[in-house]
């Protein structure tokens, strides 16, 4: 009961999203997910710390896996400018298609800066999950 209840305080505090209880699940079971929350990384990296808990001893199906790697992505990613970024950057701090990230380069070279989120409309063939995953992790 006690768990219980120190599992949902600490829920309380987190952003929500559909993946919120499995982030608690699996990742609060050996130190307080604040430690976790403070921190920002990318993508990539949030990857490569989920990987080595889970080699730690975090359980989780793979889904789940994926799912906890996604919110962290999302929730305490770490924003990159879009505008001054290489394609390489895009790719590495914003988990953009190689593609994809040539594609902003070359709007950019073309247009201008991006101005705003809805300038991501102009650019045809961005991959949306990335785009609504990386929404808080863009600067312009
Ligand atoms: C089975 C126990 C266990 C679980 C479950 C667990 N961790 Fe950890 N975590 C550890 C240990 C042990 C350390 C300390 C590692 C060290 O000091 O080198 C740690 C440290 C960390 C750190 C800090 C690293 C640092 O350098 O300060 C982060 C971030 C982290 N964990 C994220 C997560 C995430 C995300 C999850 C859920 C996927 C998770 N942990 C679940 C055992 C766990």
């Amino acid at each position: 009961m006690r768990v219980l209840l120190f599992l949902l305080l600490a829920a309380d505090d987190l952003p929500e999203g559909a993946e919120r209880e499995t982030f608690v699940k699996m990742c609060s079971n050996c130190h307080a997910v604040a430690r976790i929350t403070k921190v920002k990384f990318s993508k990539r990296f949030w990857t490569t710390v989920v990987d080595d808990m889970v080699s730690k001893g975090a359980e989780g199906t793979e889904e789940e896996t994926e799912a906890v790697i996604s919110y962290l992505a999302r929730h305490f990613g770490k924003p990159v400018n879009v505008n001054t970024s290489t394609a390489k950057q895009l790719q590495e701090g914003l988990s953009f298609a190689a593609a994809d990230a040539e594609k902003i380069v070359k709007y950019r070279e073309a247009n201008g800066p991006l101005k705003s989120w809805e300038d991501f409309a102009k650019i045809p063939g961005l991959n949306p999950k990335v785009l609504d995953e990386q929404k808080k992790n863009v600067l312009f």
